[in-house]
């Protein structure tokens, strides 16, 4: 996710920006840009600077320009639409305004077509769009407001907005929706930014600014009116945090603050490519084609990300009722798969770099399987070398253990299984459309499930003290649980196994004592009594049990010592809320352990050796 600031003031706003944009820099930096409102220049008053590059570069780059400027906006980009250009870098700029952006618009293709734009752009962003359409309404009516509250109506998507008019000199004029943004004013000057970090240096008095609210920085002070004009007046906070802190957004770790990002993550993820409720990939060109000709589905990845390859397997064979098989990248290297031109290989990866799926990718390339591949790292080595790519908009996932890519990655997934039942005729529009709205509604069950943590933090309290732990559960259960499991192994060192509930009594049975903890998943409606006859085989021999269930399920203290519960959805839909719950239990036995949440022992975030 992109970072963003603005600044009008009495300081050399040159130096403001830069320096905000590196406390900015941890949200992606693979471009940076810089635009100033020069004093001393009214025939050509916007200098802009902007370059592929961390802000070091962009730094050095300015560093000879005298600018008299002391109202300006900075952006940090992570690519999401266009790859890693100057051209594609912030801030972009036509006529008389120039613009910022974070967020992802949706119906930009769209809004090129109506307002006939293919021919005028200069790059490959959907935020250049959006600058048009403001453009476009401001030459219309003159007005900036009346031309920000048109575009706005408009334009679908996250967006936070920073503009300039060339002709409105000192004035920084912002909106946001769902893409955030903060404001505050110091004795210096008003201040905007992606988040508190690059505001703190000048101030800790701040405020959220609301959604669908117009902000109007100056010198001395920023203004907000409505999308219907009323002034608006916004709750003041104050921050007593550290900068460090900060940077995680107030969260003491990023895995925590990437947890809580997840809603917004598969919003974003979702969003762009639902065309009238229904999956649509011609924003990246794949070709239904690939989806009709296809006789299985072959998936490769490596830990979390095959993981969400097991989910993934289940729905879409359940849906789609042909064979789909999950190889671990590291296996699948060296097994002479069975594939041919038949086979659609998904390959999922968040850092498009993991050397193993690369590989493994390759492999299936030569005999002749079409390959998409899943990934975050936007410009990545699978992303490039994969036929096509779904790119997932998660943001930058800094902490090591993946959590918000886990969530979209099996977004993306569903995405592809519905797309390809709607292609294969076994879902007509109704039915595929009912399922991606099923698909959305989990966006508001995983911030209920983030809202309260009570339950979770009373889990780990169990685990923290446990050498061993065991997770189980039944068909789809089973596929969370291996991901619970490796949660909890990678950052808190307790020794987790993932086991189909039903397996347990050909073995593993044998390691359950007296307080071992167990956590049991049973969302499944149709296996729920066989999952629950297991769990009391385990309570039966002592086990700690820990129990996930959708609401409204009787449980007494015969089946668990712990009852969790997930919103009554859809089977096929409660991994989005356990996966949240089970990141929070391995977050919190590893935080309650004192370790090093974000950087586990003797792991990397990109895993680029065999
Ligand atoms: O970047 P990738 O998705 O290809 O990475 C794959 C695995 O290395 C990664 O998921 C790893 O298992 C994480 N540490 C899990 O939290």
């Amino acid at each position: 996710m992109c970072g963003i600031i603005g600044y009008t003031g009495t300081l050399d706003a040159k130096k403001v920006i830069i320096d905000g944009l590196k406390e900015l820099e941890y949200r992606g930096y693979d471009s940076a840009g810089i635009a100033l409102m020069r004093k001393d220049q009214p025939e050509d008053p916007i200098y802009i600077m902007k370059e592929a590059g961390p802000v070091s570069v962009l730094e050095e780059s300015t560093k000879g320009d005298e600018v008299a400027s002391t109202c300006g906006i900075g952006h940090t980009r992570w690519a999401t639409h266009g790859g890693v250009t100057d051209q594609n870098a912030h801030p972009h700029t036509t006529g008389r305004v120039t613009l910022i952006h974070n967020g992802i618009i949706e119906n930009y293709r769209e809004l090129i077509n109506s307002y006939n734009l293919e021919d005028s752009l200069i790059s490959e962003t959907d935020s250049e769009v959006a600058l048009r359409i403001i453009d476009y309404y401001y030459n219309k009516y003159q007005d900036p407001y009346r031309a920000i509250k048109k575009s706005v109506g408009i334009i679908r998507g996250s967006y936070s907005f920073c503009i300039l008019f060339s002709n409105i000199p000192g004035k920084i004029f912002c909106i946001r929706n769902v893409s955030p943004l903060v404001a505050g004013v110091s004795e210096k000057g008003s201040l905007i930014a992606s988040d508190l970090t690059a505001l703190l240096p000048y101030t800790r008095d701040y405020f959220v600014l609301p959604e669908h609210t117009i902000a109007v920085l100056d010198p001395d002070g920023i203004t907000l009116q409505d999308l219907e004009g009323n002034e608006v007046q916004p709750e003041m906070l104050h921050a007593d945090w550290d900068v460090e802190s900060v940077k995680k957004g107030g969260y003491p770790h990023f895995m925590l603050k990437e947890i809580n990002e997840q809603p917004e993550a598969m919003h974003n993820t979702l969003k762009p490519r639902l065309q009238d409720g229904l999956p649509d990939f011609s924003e990246e060109g794949i070709p239904d084609s690939l989806f009709q000709d296809c006789r299985e589905v072959c998936i490769i990845a490596c830990g979390t990300a095959n993981y969400a390859g097991m989910v993934g397997k289940s729905i879409m064979e359940l849906i789609l009722r042909i064979p789909v098989s999950v190889h671990i990248a590291s296996e699948f290297r060296y097994e002479d798969p069975l594939i041919d031109d038949k086979t659609l290989c998904i390959v999922i990866s968040q850092s498009g770099e993991t050397i193993d799926t690369l590989e493994g990718m390759k492999i299936a390339m030569k005999k002749g399987a079409k390959t998409i591949s899943i990934v975050n790292v936007k410009g990545s080595t699978i992303a490039r070398e994969s036929d096509y790519v779904l790119y997932t908009h998660a943001g930058p996932e800094i902490s090591v253990a993946s959590t918000k890519a886990y969530t979209v990655q099996l977004a993306a997934l569903y995405l592809l299984a519905c797309r390809m039942a709607y292609v294969r005729g076994v879902y007509d529009k109704e039915q595929a459309s009912a399922f991606m709205n099923e698909v959305l509604m989990v966006v508001p069950v995983i911030t209920e499930v983030l809202k309260n943590i009570v339950g979770m933090k009373h889990v780990s309290e169990k685990m923290m003290k446990a050498k061993d732990a065991f997770y189980i559960g039944r068909s789809l259960d089973y596929a969370f649980s291996l991901e619970g499991a490796l949660k909890l192994k990678e950052i808190s060192y307790v020794h987790a196994e993932a086991y189909p509930a039903g397996e347990l009594k050909h073995g593993t049975i044998a390691l359950i004592e007296n307080g071992t903890p167990v956590v049991a998943i049973a969302t499944q409606e149709k296996i729920y009594e066989k999952t629950i006859s297991n769990v009391r085989e385990v309570k039966a021999r002592g086990a700690f049990v820990t129990l996930i269930t959708k609401k409204g399920k009787e449980v007494g203290p015969e089946v668990c010592d712990i009852h969790l519960e997930i919103p009554d959805i859809a089977d096929q839909f409660t991994v989005f809320p356990v996966a949240v719950m089970l990141q929070l239990i391995a977050y919190y036995t590893a935080d309650g352990k004192g370790l090093d949440v974000d950087k586990p022992r003797n792991l990397a975030k990109s895993v680029t050796v065999e």
